[in-house]
């Protein structure tokens, strides 16, 4: 099966990539609905997408760059049937050569660090990443309209 990568945005269908999350249970589908897939995509100065051959998206990466010094994988999904077929390394490919000079992070868990190996990513000694998570309401956060 040809499957498509490309880092350009306006392939990118909002819709497609909030099912992903959900499906991939990320979130749930409030968090991860398609106008706040929408924005999210907007904000991010890297966003990598992969289709198969019925044109369906079954892979999203997102990413935040400078362009000159240091880009950072947000994070990299894959459907579940489609994944351990060599797509999410193109993926990453595809990032590196859009973030190209700039050093390049990808945060993950250490199900994923074999992967991460063998993209030829190495682990970055004495760094631990810290974070405040946005408050658990109920409520979604989002600018209204
Ligand atoms: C992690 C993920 C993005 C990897 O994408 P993928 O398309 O399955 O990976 P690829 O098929 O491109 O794998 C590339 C290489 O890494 C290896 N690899 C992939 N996942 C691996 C794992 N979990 N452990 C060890 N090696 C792994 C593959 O065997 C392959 O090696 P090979 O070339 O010698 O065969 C994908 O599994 C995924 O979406 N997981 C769920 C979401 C997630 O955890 N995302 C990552 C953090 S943001």
């Amino acid at each position: 099966m040809a499957i498509l990568i490309s880092g350009d945005k306006k392939h990118i269908r909002p819709d497609e990539v909030a099912a992903l999350y959900v499906e991939l249970g990320w979130g749930t589908a409030r968090e991860y609905s398609p106008a706040r897939m929408s924005r999210s995509l907007a904000g991010c100065d890297i966003v990598v997408g992969a289709w198969n051959d019925a044109g369906e998206l079954v892979g999203i990466a997102r990413g935040f760059s400078d362009f000159v010094t240091t880009t950072k994988i947000l994070d990299m999904l894959i459907a579940p049937e489609y994944q351990r077929q060599g797509i999410g390394i193109r993926m990453m490919r595809k990032i590196e050569s859009l973030a190209r000079g700039t050093d390049i992070y990808f945060e993950t868990e250490r199900k994923n660090f074999g992967f991460a190996e063998k993209c030829g990513y190495v682990k970055r000694k004495g760094l631990m990443v810290f974070m405040k998570p946005v408050r658990h309401s109920g409520k979604v956060s989002g600018r209204k309209k």
